[in-house]
């Protein structure tokens, strides 16, 4: 590549009219958290996920807390949680005082084994919390069976997965709660944010609520609280960004599905490479466009990493499983058991450049980068 140009895993990519609302927002002194853009984000988004109701936050991790929280997770309640996951969605149910209960994922689509949840079930479990990882949907139809069969809130962790669809049903709108981050290198970003989304409204009020310090919804300022809740608001300036990348969410999804099918023509052929698995049920987005270094290829994921970066590609490697966390053990996680697949995928998987503004011919010089190191 000309220059070898350093490739970023993720640069966000900010091609719409953020700068024109991000401008009207200060020009307008509508710095804090009320404002347009604030609401208006919230109902463009509710409508791309299909829902009724939105509730912007300052992260992701604090939608998931909120989100908790709301479903009334407390002290000694379990939440079953995939092994494989990012540590936001464990400590979430950890700031309530829950229990997080860990099971092994499916080895195509890398997410939550269905088959594994019942048999991690207890007479305390009151949630399951999926995770759609990497951009692709779990298999929801039967967690949803499970959750009515023992009377479980079902919270989607929906982080990473902004457009992606369930069975022609986008994700976040599946379980009784989703939870979305807009942290800089997702597939629609706000720099720092988050959201939960719901059709059930009093669901949509409790958030609401506990984001907000607990002040009474009616916005009588009594100074009352009788709940201890939390600052999770997001600003104005925020939203801006937010809207504005909303807007332009389907060109965005279709650019990383593009990228995805330029890597796989490329890389699905070879010998020592394995990627997630699209479904025929699923639309990934493709967050991150995610790879298996096995052990036909002949190096490790290690020193493929390495030897990327000094071709100036940038990757990242994945997860480490929620059972191996020391802060984990330390809360008291029952960590013992066996997570084959999720350490065998959080050894071997990195995750190569995937933002939505990547070019072709980038890609190109990704794959040749790494088809080379084969030898
Ligand atoms: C699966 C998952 N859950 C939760 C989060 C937390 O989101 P945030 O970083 O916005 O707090 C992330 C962030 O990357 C994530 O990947």
């Amino acid at each position: 590549m000309p220059g070898h140009e350093f490739i970023p895993v993720c640069e966000p990519l900010l091609a719409g009219k953020e700068m024109e609302y991000v401008t009207e927002a200060l020009r307008t002194g509508w710095i804090s958290s009320s404002g347009r853009f604030v609401a208006e984000f919230e109902k463009k988004f509710a409508e791309y996920c299909g829902v009724e109701f939105a509730v912007t936050t300052n992260t992701g991790t604090s939608a998931l807390h909120v989100a908790c929280v709301a479903a009334g997770i407390g002290k000694g309640d379990e939440v079953i949680i995939p092994t494989f996951t990012m540590i936001a969605t464990a400590f979430a149910v950890c700031y309530c005082n829950g229990i997080p209960v860990f099971v092994d994922c499916d080895r195509e689509t890398w997410n939550i084994d269905v088959r594994k949840i019942e048999e991690k079930m207890t007479p305390r479990t009151k949630a399951i919390l999926p995770v759609h990882i990497y951009g692709h949907p779990c298999d929801m139809d039967p967690i949803v069976e499970l959750a009515k069969e023992y009377n479980l809130i079902i919270i989607e962790d929906a982080a990473e997965v902004h457009g992606a669809e369930y069975k022609g049903r986008k994700c976040g709108s599946l379980g009784d709660m989703g939870c979305f981050s807009f942290f800089a290198n997702k597939v629609i970003t706000s720099g720092e944010g988050g959201m939960v989304v719901t059709n059930k409204e009093d669901l949509y009020n409790r958030c609401r609520y506990y984001r907000n310090l607990a002040f009474p919804l009616d916005s009588t300022r009594s100074y009352i609280h009788e709940h201890i809740g939390f600052n999770y608001r997001m600003s104005n300036v925020i939203a801006a960004i937010g809207l504005a990348q909303t807007e332009k969410a389907d060109e965005y999804v279709e650019r990383r599905r593009g990228n995805a099918r330029l890597y796989n023509d490329r890389l699905l052929s070879i010998k020592g490479i394995t990627t997630q698995q699209e479904k025929d049920w699923a639309k990934s987005v493709y967050w991150m466009y995610s790879i298996l270094i096995e052990d036909e290829f002949g190096m490790s994921r290690d020193e493929v990493m390495v030897k990327l970066m000094e071709k100036g590609i940038d990757s990242r490697s994945f997860f480490v499983p929620m059972h191996m966390q020391p802060s984990l053990k330390g809360y008291g996680c029952d960590c013992s058991g066996d997570y084959p697949v999720s350490e065998k995928i959080s050894r071997k998987g990195i995750y190569l450049p995937s933002g939505s503004g990547l070019r072709k011919e980038q890609i190109d010089y990704i794959c040749e980068s790494l088809i080379r190191l084969k030898g």
